[in-house]
């Protein structure tokens, strides 16, 4: 898992690269896909329940899942959320980014910013005796001090030999304290955030997700692996 997450977090570093002005996100995909098999692996999310590219990308008001298209252009101001998933000897990784195309306006980048920063507060909390609820309600309470709205309809989970496993890793706080924490757990943790509501629709297309007031939405993402001594983000280069 510690490889199949290297190899994302370089597929990521290049994808960032790539995106400017003109760009489709068709042409991101097809380049990522490119990167993520050049290191003999397998993009998970290709074929998955029917998902038909290799990299979710979701543009401004989408929140995830949004699916490349040729006919869709990046332009300056975009903000661009790009999630993939790794496929090494069998074990999983998934990892999402959000990133500003050209210049951005600074409420844009400040939803960037605040949202992988509730990331960092929520796996502060991922240590070896703490339970989920930890690391939810951390990422919660700091993302709404914001004023920003906590997607409830989507959430993290464990991952392994599959992409998807138990247990679901809420960005949220639930009344139930979650599962304990131990050494060797591996969990894909990733707050997806609104800059308006929290709330969120699906595209007759059955993947985009957007959220429902037209506001922004960013999303962050690592695989990490809970150890004696705290998080590892396997999800990274
Ligand atoms: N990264 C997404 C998740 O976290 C997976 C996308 S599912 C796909 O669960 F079908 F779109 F690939
Ligand atoms: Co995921």
């Amino acid at each position: 898992m510690r490889e199949a997450g290297r190899i994302l977090a370089i597929t990521h570093d290049e994808l960032e690269k790539a995106l400017k002005p003109g760009i489709s996100t068709w042409e991101i995909n097809r380049l990522g896909e490119e990167i993520i098999r050049s290191y003999g692996c397998v993009p998970s999310f290709k074929n998955y329940r029917g998902y038909p590219a290799s990299i979710c990308i979701s543009v401004n008001d989408e929140v995830v899942h949004g699916i490349p298209s040729k006919k869709r252009i990046l332009k300056e101001g975009d903000i661009v959320s790009l999630d993939a998933g790794v496929i090494y000897k069998g074990y999983h990784s998934d990892a999402a980014r959000t990133h500003g195309v050209g210049r951005i306006s600074p409420e844009a980048s400040r939803l960037i910013q605040v949202t992988k920063e509730s990331f960092f507060e929520g796996i502060k909390y991922a240590k070896t005796g703490n339970h989920l609820n930890d690391i939810s309600s951390a990422i919660q309470a700091y993302a709404e001090k914001f004023g920003y709205g906590v997607v409830r309809d989507l959430v993290g989970h464990g991952i392994g030999s599959h992409l998807h496993e138990d247990p679901e890793v809420p960005n949220f706080a639930t009344k139930k304290r979650g599962l304990k924490l131990q050494p060797g757990m591996t969990l894909a943790v990733e707050p997806m955030i609104n800059a308006g509501r929290y709330n969120v629709r699906w595209l007759d297309d059955d993947w985009t997700v957007i959220t429902e007031d037209g506001s922004l939405s960013a999303h962050y993402e690592n695989t990490i692996l809970i150890t004696e001594d705290g998080p590892e983000i396997l999800s990274k280069a």
